[in-house]
């Protein structure tokens, strides 16, 4: 019977979804938004984006003929009722992002306006329904697992900066949409890949989103990179501007989360001074001691002795005293 219900939903979503595709079919301001943002015809039907029209209940209208029930509307999440029982469309004129699970089927949606500014935040998601969990889902994961020759997958903060590096050739990437990176999320990506790299945006928030997902992703048995942009980037801006290459030699430069890591105390402490070196290499042992083998110790001590000309063996020394983890 739950089972049952789910169904009509997948379906309920499922003519949504064409519904939207085909209204951005005949809406010339949302072809041409997506057009300049470099969107190609044909990414525009692999991810079956679509657009949802400004007026307030023209999809409620269409979910009406095809024989849904305004129980089965509202618990969608696409339909809401006023207080005055009148019905209404969640999304109003944005283009219209299907979030489809690995089975193929879709569970959501996200939004955007293509002017912001006025009408309401410039994303809008699907709310949480017996269908769609923000924590559970990656967008994108449905493509993403067709393309992991090398057991890698990218993991970026949003829709576009996924479509646009897929436009580009780069098929290997999810996003968690609207939320933090959760460990589900983690555990989901242990089964597809060995190796995940974290390329959030180069501001502030994506910053500290990067350390609450390394955070996560370090008590998984992922291979964790990270992916330092500039900070007035994202990875759609980056391969617009850089290409795939660019993007790619990038990606290869990727730190380790230790080497991430050691580069934030360096921006808090000044090498050319004494005590900074000193504050620095106290601070770096610490850092060092989640390190899993000896080998990684022993390099990542040469490294930061050159740093610090402080003698290698006496930080290693440091650092596998009291190590957090023994080998
Ligand atoms: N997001 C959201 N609600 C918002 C803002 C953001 O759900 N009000 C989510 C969206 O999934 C979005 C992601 O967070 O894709 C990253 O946000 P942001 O960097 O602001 O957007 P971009 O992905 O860069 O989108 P665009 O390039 O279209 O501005
Ligand atoms: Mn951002
Ligand atoms: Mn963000
Ligand atoms: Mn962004
Ligand atoms: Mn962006």
């Amino acid at each position: 019977q739950a089972y049952e219900k789910k169904k009509r939903l997948y379906e309920l979503h499922r003519q949504t979804a064409n519904y939207y595709y085909k209204i951005l079919k005949t809406t010339p301001s949302a072809r041409e938004y997506l057009s300049q943002r470099s969107i190609s015809q044909e990414t525009i039907r692999e991810f079956g984006l679509g657009y949802a029209s400004e007026d307030w209940s023209r999809l409620t209208d269409f979910l009406v003929t095809k024989g849904f029930t305004l129980t089965e509307m509202l618990d969608s999440g696409l339909v809401l009722a006023s207080e005055s029982k009148r019905h209404y469309d969640r999304f109003r004129d944005r283009i219209m992002f299907p979030i489809v699970n690995p089975r193929g089927q879709i569970v959501g949606f996200g939004g955007r306006l293509m002017t912001t500014g006025q009408n309401g935040p410039k994303y809008l998601n699907s709310p949480e329904t017996p269908i769609f969990s923000k924590s559970y889902e990656l967008y994108n994961l449905n493509h993403c697992k067709n393309f992991l020759d090398d057991g890698q997958i990218l993991i970026v903060e949003g829709y576009m900066d996924v479509i646009s590096l897929y436009e580009k050739g780069i098929k290997n990437t999810v996003a968690a949409l609207g939320t933090a990176f959760t460990p589900f999320h983690g555990k989901i990506l242990e089964r597809y890949a060995n190796e995940v790299i974290i390329a959030f945006d180069g501001d502030s928030a994506g910053k500290s989103a990067t350390e609450k997902a390394m955070n996560i992703l370090k008590k998984t048995s992922l291979n964790v990179k990270i992916l330092n942009l500039p900070s007035n980037e994202d990875p759609d801006s980056f391969v617009q501007k850089y290409g795939q290459q660019g993007f790619l030699d990038a990606v290869a430069k990727a730190l380790t989360i230790v080497e991430y890591e050691l580069g934030l105390l360096k921006k808090h402490n000044d090498l050319s001074q004494t005590d900074g070196r000193l504050r620095y290499g106290n601070e770096a042992i610490n850092v060092l001691k989640q390190l899993e083998t000896s080998l990684e110790v022993d390099y990542y001590s040469k490294m930061v002795a050159g740093e610090t000309g402080i003698n290698q063996e006496v930080i290693r020394r440091e650092v596998m005293r009291s190590k957090k983890r023994p080998d």
